[in-house]
């Protein structure tokens, strides 16, 4: 079966075929970096995983001064940001063992998303300890609960993003079942639990999946990196879509299939971005220091020196931010443009 050929009967997993997206990176995928793989080409963004408890007990609210929707902890933490015109794009993850909370927490962000996903792969003791993540690969009945809930009462589109099982026989048994459950669309990182990123991810095992499942889009997950894995991944394994993770944080360009732009440049457009919409200074860090990893370079050494973000821009020889353009957000040159678009 040609992946490009393929439809799907329900609309809403009709969403999520033949897309270019923006996977969930924690500290990596917040606003600005989604804002630049929409800018590039992604086609869905999502946002990193939060725990259920800690977006249902936010407070969401407009940022007077940038239009942004903002989901606020104790002590003003902006947990969540979302661009005002960010919805059709943008798909909220969920870290949940529990289904009534899940349910509460999509919810909570339902108006302003357009779909909810559960992470079912990450393997941090924080999460394997609370039942989430990668332990619900192993207690199906629980994940088969948490999806039917949101299925049945959320409203939105619901997906989720899992890993492989040791053998294929359990990964089968484990796709087919989630895709009974109602979900849109199945994420899969072609890695098991106990496999680490430098780890080769199993493309092979894509393939298998993409055969079994066959009423909703498989989504490749694992070792995409450039503008042409996107499409290999796609064809050799007969999957609708691709999703990309550490290749967009390391230069969002990818996604473009016009080819790379200097990961300079890149740098500063997302540096330029984060300033913009206020992203928590720690998390522009730590993004540029995995995004422009030149450590011999004079700009690397002080970013590493830098205590805020006008330290990051001064390290990175900006004067000014620079005016981006991300026509999907309807985000013109004029970047002030942003605070009259709520
Ligand atoms: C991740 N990953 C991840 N996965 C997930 O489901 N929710 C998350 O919040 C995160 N957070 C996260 C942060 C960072 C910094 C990285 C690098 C990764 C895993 C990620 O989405 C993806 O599954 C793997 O990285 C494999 O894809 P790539 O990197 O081979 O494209």
């Amino acid at each position: 079966m040609s992946s490009t050929t393929t439809t799907f009967d329900d609309p809403l997993s009709q969403r999520y075929h033949g897309k270019h997206i923006l996977a969930p990176m924690v500290r990596v995928g917040t606003l600005p970096m989604r804002m630049l793989a929409l800018k590039y080409g992604a086609d869905l963004v999502y946002t990193p995983e939060i725990i259920d408890k800690r977006i249902v007990k936010a407070q969401r609210r407009v940022n007077p001064t940038t239009g942004i929707i903002e989901y606020v902890n104790d002590n003003d933490t902006v947990d969540l940001q979302i661009h005002p015109r960010e919805k059709p794009y943008v798909i909220f993850q969920v870290g949940t063992s529990d289904p009534d909370l899940a349910l509460e927490a999509a919810l909570k962000v339902a108006s302003d998303v357009s779909g909810i996903d559960v992470n079912c792969g990450c393997p941090k003791k924080f999460s394997i300890q609370g039942g989430m993540g990668a332990a619900l690969l192993t207690d199906p009945e629980r994940l088969e609960a948490i999806l039917k809930k949101l299925v049945d009462h959320s409203g939105l589109p619901v997906t989720c993003k899992i890993r492989l099982l040791d053998n294929d026989a359990d990964t089968l048994a484990l796709v087919q079942r989630i895709e009974k459950t109602g979900v849109k669309a199945l994420a899969v990182h072609c890695r098991t639990r106990n496999e680490r990123p430098r780890d080769r991810g199993h493309w092979d095992k894509l393939k298998m999946v993409a055969e079994a499942v066959r009423t909703i889009p498989v989504i490749a997950n694992g070792d995409v990196f450039t503008y042409d894995h996107l499409l290999r991944v796609k064809e050799e394994c007969g999957v609708s879509s691709a999703m990309v993770a550490r290749g967009a944080m390391e230069n969002p360009s990818m996604f473009s299939k016009d080819g790379l732009v200097d990961a300079k440049i890149v740098a500063q457009e997302y540096i330029s971005l984060a300033v913009l919409v206020n992203n928590r200074f720690q998390n522009t860090k730590y993004t540029l220091m995995q995004m422009y990893n030149n450590t011999k370079s004079t700009a690397y050494q002080n970013l590493t020196r830098a205590k805020n973000h006008d330290g990051i821009m001064k390290a990175f020889g900006l004067k000014e931010m620079l005016k981006i353009t991300v026509p999907k957000l309807e985000i013109e040159p004029n970047t002030s443009a942003l605070s009259s678009s709520t």
